[in-house]
């Protein structure tokens, strides 16, 4: 196998090491708008150079955000090679327009490593729905909150001095409110939905809610709560036919697998009518993991394994975030405006705290677009009971 690179960043560098020790796949050139002392007679400016080049089979896409990387996709399908990425930004808003071109191309879009890292998740999933009816996910998808979230917890330290600290080991995005803002999450179960479902989950109907204001009053009542905070993808496929998509900061018990997945590890349920449940747990972000994962998909077209995305999904899924309905802790300066099951008290600045009665997703994401007019700041967190 004969590969283009296409960006030597974190991930890109991760990758070229871990094929400098293979004899079956070869980088034959790079895309690098920099040049890497030793590496200057790989390097290229050009995607022409790869694009044009009959040799190279299989392009790398590890450029990340969506252009050029997207029109840089198409053009490789289009010239009939494969391509392996781990771009959840892009191929989330993208999925029908690659997976068909890649099937009428007769070609592979490998994307296993783009939700859960090293985590063999999205292989099982696309395994687990050939033979059951998968019917839930749920889980940590994104490495840098939850290390934010556990150091601030376990630690008491600052949310920007624990974002500092992933952004140096590599495990967030170029630009860090992807993963703050939880955009990142929304992608990867956009991703991992349609995969489950058979049905085009688009991410912009997931309701989506970040960690970036959470603060040390809030943690001080999860703790009086028993319960630990965590960034929490789900999805269910309701009796209609119809999904619920949703990505939010949610209160899980002290003693719950969630609160006991630590740093940057992810873990992910998925569940299925005749198995149950299942749990994948492991290192979701980071330098080497995720190389680890771009190889296991150069090695599954080298040795002819199948993407197992045939037949790809039909449409595009109904999301209603109406059906799925849950208590949820809110933190804000303004009134509730919702029925209130206990008021926890003051939490920072002229703000309180508040345990909302069962509400659905879309009601609370609506609230707190609503609430955030007079409050910007305001948290809020689902709570699993
Ligand atoms: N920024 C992502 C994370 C990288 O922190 O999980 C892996 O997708």
């Amino acid at each position: 196998m004969i590969i283009g690179l296409l960006g030597l960043g974190t991930i890109g560098s991760g990758i070229y090491e871990h094929l400098l020790k293979r004899d079956d796949i070869r980088v034959k050139r790079i895309l690098e708008l920099l040049r890497h002392p030793g590496l200057e007679h790989l390097e290229t400016s050009d995607y022409n150079e790869i694009l044009n080049d009959p040799e190279i089979d299989t392009v790398v896409e590890l450029i990340g955000g969506m252009e050029p990387a997207h029109t840089f996709t198409i053009q490789a399908l289009k010239a009939g090679k494969n391509v392996v990425s781990a771009n959840k930004l892009m191929f989330s808003h993208h999925m029908e327009e690659i997976l068909t071109l890649a099937r009428e191309m007769g070609v592979q879009y490998r994307y296993d490593a783009s939700v859960g890292g090293s985590i063999p998740f999205l292989h099982n999933l696309m395994r687990h729905r050939s033979a059951d009816r998968l019917v839930g996910i749920s889980g940590i998808v994104n490495g840098t909150t939850n290390l934010i979230l556990d150091v601030m917890q376990t630690e008491g330290r600052g949310f920007g001095d624990v974002l500092a600290e992933a952004q140096k080991q590599g495990y967030a995005e170029a630009n860090p409110s992807a993963d703050v803002d939880g955009i990142d999450a929304e992608c990867k179960i956009a991703i991992a939905s349609t995969v489950a479902y058979q049905r085009y989950v688009r991410p912009e109907d997931v309701d989506t809610e970040g960690i970036r204001n959470i603060n040390a009053g809030d943690i001080i009542h999860f703790k009086q709560q028993g319960k630990v905070c965590r960034l929490l993808a789900n999805s269910v496929l309701n009796g209609n036919g119809s999904v619920c998509a949703w990505v939010e900061p949610t209160l899980v018990a002290a003693d719950s697998t969630e609160a006991a997945v630590h740093m940057n590890n992810n873990t992910i349920s998925v569940t299925g009518e005749y198995f149950g449940v299942q749990t994948f747990q492991g290192q979701g972000a980071g330098k080497d993991p995720t190389a680890f994962a771009v190889e296991l998909g150069l090695r599954d077209i080298l040795e002819g394994v199948p993407a197992r995305m045939n037949p790809i999904p039909s449409g595009y899924a109904s999301v209603d975030n109406r059906i799925v309905r849950h208590r949820y802790y809110l933190r804000t300066k303004a009134h509730p405006g919702v029925p209130v099951e206990e008021k926890l008290g003051p939490c920072g600045d002229k703000a309180s705290a508040y345990i909302t009665e069962s509400m659905t997703v879309r009601d609370m994401h609506d609230l707190a677009k609503a609430l955030r007019e007079s409050d910007p700041g305001l948290f809020f967190a689902g709570i699993r009971d």
